[in-house]
């Protein structure tokens, strides 16, 4: 244990030595410590001739690393969080830093970090991306906190990052919780995309018949198309996977029950926090929990006709429409997450760089695709875009597919197919560009029972009125 190392990283599950791996392939000297001893032996036994060291104690970790030190946590996010940070807390000296790196509550990262810096330790909260594969070979990674301190840490994520067209994926996001915040905010945008994906399958699966085989094909061709995403990529590769049990398609045995770690639920509820509407994570939020009440929708399923109707037109036709309408409500759905930083940013004084989010989003993370080259080219043109529907090439690609999403949404409804992510999408997107909604009534109403008074279009001032 002679020479201090670089960096100490806590949490040696495999997300966590693939990052250590990941960090000593670009030449940083690597710490590593997992309290289970066989993690740590793993990283003994996957570090070969790396400069990797794993050790069984925090205080060895602490002792090994080159001061001022920066240790890594890549642990499960909430208390396990704190109580890492508790036991370093007795090790550390003030100018030492922690990195918590985990999915981590935005919340609790403004309050660490609060916390940390009252005792003169440094905290940054770094949101990564990538799973396994991401933290091996380069994820996205989006870093939170004091700028200064990003400046010593910011080597090793640059080289450690994925690389699109030479950049690489990663840019300090701003003070504070920015970093989680825009992890937490992916992750949403992530579960709406899984959910409208999910939905043009069912339609395909449960409304065309198509066998998971057809569907490999489909996802496929998508994925070559300007829709290209790393989760349509993982979406065909799952549809051609054959357990090797039964020789059937392995998607096929699959209960129909998602779960969820929470990150999609935060950012949906933060969103309603902050008022900025975003119906296609909220709704995929609430899929889930539907998909979930597996007892209670079989029992429903027996107490009322499931009858489903048979696909009712034109089955090519209908696929190009589909594609075309996932195409377009995928844009819906970043336009709803890009305008939540938007305003968190504001809010909470993030000052983020959207067009920044747009480029690291681009490679390395989970919702990377081909769409966020656009994003990002929106807001190099103008920074402080309200929401990228009303940049002129993006809002065009949506009017463009606004027929086929009615059309596929149409169908779901023709064929009994819930498809609510795509229906939201339209809605959305018809509300957003509404220059009248039926807010008037609400307010009417609102003033009629509860004296809340109205604002009119005529006059200033606000009003109230004895309507009965
Ligand atoms: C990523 C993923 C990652 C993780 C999610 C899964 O960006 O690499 O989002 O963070 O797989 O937390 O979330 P759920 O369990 O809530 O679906």
């Amino acid at each position: 244990m002679s020479a201090p190392y670089q960096v100490g990283l806590i949490g040696l599950g495999v997300m966590g030595r693939n990052f250590v791996l990941n960090m000593a392939d670009h030449g940083f000297s690597v710490a590593g410590f997992d309290k289970d001893r066989l993690q740590v032996a793993a990283m003994r036994e996957e570090a070969r001739d790396r400069p990797v060291l794993a050790v069984e104690s925090p205080e060895d970790l602490v002792r090994s690393l080159r001061r001022p030190r920066a240790v890594m946590l890549l642990v499960p996010a909430g208390h396990v969080v704190d109580a890492v940070i508790g036991e370093l807390l007795g090790l550390l000296e003030p100018g030492d830093m922690i990195i918590d790196c985990g999915n981590s509550f935005f919340r609790d990262t403004g309050r660490r970090e609060q916390e940390l810096a009252e005792k003169g330790i440094h905290f940054l909260g770094v949101g990564i991306s990538g799973g396994e594969e991401g933290a091996r070979h380069g994820p996205s990674i989006m870093p939170g906190g004091r700028a200064e301190a990003y400046e010593r840490i910011w080597p090793v994520f640059e080289a450690a990052a994925a690389r699109v067209d030479g950049d690489p994926c990663v840019a300090y996001m701003g003070p504070g919780a920015a970093g989680h915040y825009v992890k937490m905010v992916h992750n949403g945008i992530e579960y709406a995309i899984m959910q409208l994906i999910a939905e043009a399958y069912d339609l395909m699966r449960s409304g065309l018949g198509l066998s998971a085989a057809q569907l490999h094909d489909v996802f496929d061709g998508w994925n070559r198309g300007t829709a290209a995403s790393f989760l349509l990529e993982i979406t065909a590769e799952i549809m051609a996977k054959v357990d090797e049990g039964t020789g059937k398609p392995l998607v096929n045995l699959i209960r129909d029950e998602a779960r969820q770690l929470g990150t999609g639920m935060w950012a949906s509820q933060d969103a309603m926090n902050l008022g900025v509407p975003v119906p296609v994570m909220d709704i995929a939020v609430a899929m889930r929990n539907l998909s979930a009440l597996k007892g209670e929708r079989l029992a429903a399923a027996g107490a009322l006709d499931g009858r489903q109707q048979p696909f009712p037109g034109d089955r090519e036709q209908f696929m190009a429409r589909l594609e075309e309408a996932f195409y377009a409500a995928t844009i819906t759905t970043y336009a709803q997450g890009m305008a939540q930083l938007r305003s968190a940013s504001g809010k909470y004084g993030f000052r983020l760089d959207l067009e920044a989010v747009a480029r690291i989003w681009r490679g390395g993370c989970i919702i990377r695709a081909a769409f966020l080259e656009d994003i990002r080219q929106a807001y190099q043109r103008r920074p402080d875009l309200a929401n990228i529907l009303v940049d002129e090439g993006i809002g065009a690609k949506v009017m463009q597919r606004r027929e086929p999403l009615k059309a596929a949404i149409i169908a779901a409804a023709d064929m009994d197919i819930p498809a609510p992510a795509l229906m939201v999408s339209l809605a959305y997107f018809d509300a957003y560009h509404s220059g009248w909604l039926p807010a008037n009534l609400v307010q009417a109403q609102r003033d009629y029972f509860g004296a809340h008074k109205y604002e009119r279009l005529d006059k200033e001032g606000v009003f109230h009125t004895q309507w009965a």
